[in-house]
């Protein structure tokens, strides 16, 4: 019987492609070309199924182009690629990846947190550049993270995984802002009080945003807000580009609104606004929050399942539009 046909986007682990094979016939892109819109469409000629990145559109344009296609399974937990509403007129079922990378990001929020508060790269800079002559007493001092009231924007599993960091292992207080607050025992584990966004921006000595990318979240951070922040503040977005205005947030750490920044996501990346490559206060990853090895295989794993479990079985373990699902009465 021949296998049905699917597309992996992107370069991944070569276990993936072995996996896959064995149910599908699999199109690669193990070097890793970056395909335009079109490019994306034709190659999806015939496929029922999609093994994407996160970074790749799928949009109304791109379905009325791929008839065939039944499924796009992202890796990332993140996907604000997906047009959802569109898929699901098309019939198309979209996949996440949640769980599987909660733990090892936020454990690089932590990690930006850290290295934005004690100022690590700022003053790695200045060390490898020769400048470091003597030890002072206020070289280089930052804003204390142990003690301090950090303020965390989504409280999702990866919001929540933070706090605990947050409140076990450094004794901070946290306070949130979500839609939905969470139940009293929840909150009293990890010593943490729902506030508004107002109140949060004015009462943090940390910002950290692990809110989902939407039209409603866009710009969640901009000049206003960052105004509301103490000028000893920092900010951490962990979350996706476009929820902080980056343009504005470049400005305020010019102008030391703001004490510090730590960015792992972009409007508009891998593009990063120039401003912020000028202002020496804050830390630039490149989107590497889930990037260890175990975490990035398990993350292609749940993928990998969604595509079998649902092409080959009917069933889709994390679902995000269940409505095709219920169409197709699986
Ligand atoms: C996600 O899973 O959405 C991350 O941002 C990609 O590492």
């Amino acid at each position: 019987m021949t296998k049905p046909s699917i597309l992996i986007t992107r370069a991944i682990f070569p276990e993936v492609l072995e996996q896959l094979g064995q149910h599908f016939s699999v199109e690669s892109n193990q070097v890793d070309t970056m395909w335009s819109p079109e490019e994306l469409a034709q190659r999806l000629q015939g496929k029922v199924g999609a093994f994407m990145t996160g970074t790749e559109k799928v949009n109304a344009a791109l379905l009325a182009q791929c008839p065939q296609l039944k499924l796009c399974a992202n890796m990332t937990v993140g996907y604000n690629n997906f047009d959802l509403a569109a898929m699901t007129a098309a019939g198309v079922l979209g996949t996440n990846a949640p769980d599987v990378l909660t733990e090892t990001t936020a454990d690089f929020g932590f990690a930006l947190l850290m290295a934005t508060a004690r100022r690590v790269t700022e003053s790695e800079h200045y060390l490898r550049a020769g400048k470091w002559t003597r030890w002072s007493y206020d070289m280089f001092s930052g804003a204390e993270v142990h003690g301090s009231t950090l303020g965390i924007v989504g409280m999702g599993r990866i919001g929540q995984a933070i706090a605990r960091r947050a409140a076990l292992g450094f004794g901070m207080q946290v306070i949130y802002h979500n839609r939905s607050r969470l139940d009293a025992a929840t909150e009293a584990s990890f010593n943490a009080s729902w506030c508004s966004k107002e109140e949060l921006l004015k009462t943090a000595d940390h910002v950290m945003l692990v809110l989902p990318y939407s039209a409603s979240s866009h710009h969640t951070i901009g000049a206003a807000e960052l105004a509301l922040m103490k000028p000893s503040a920092t900010l951490v977005n962990l979350a996706r580009g476009g929820i902080v205005d980056d343009a504005a947030l470049a400005e305020a750490l010019r102008e030391k609104r703001i004490a510090a920044a730590g960015l792992d996501v972009f409007e508009g990346e891998p593009s990063v606004n120039p401003a912020l490559l000028t202002v020496p206060n804050v830390v630039l990853t490149p989107h590497i929050a889930s990037a260890t090895i175990g975490t990035r295989r398990a993350m292609a794993a749940l993928a990998v399942d969604n595509l079998v479990g649902f092409l080959v079985n009917g069933k889709a373990l994390t679902p995000l539009n269940p409505e095709v699902l219920a169409q197709q009465g699986a």
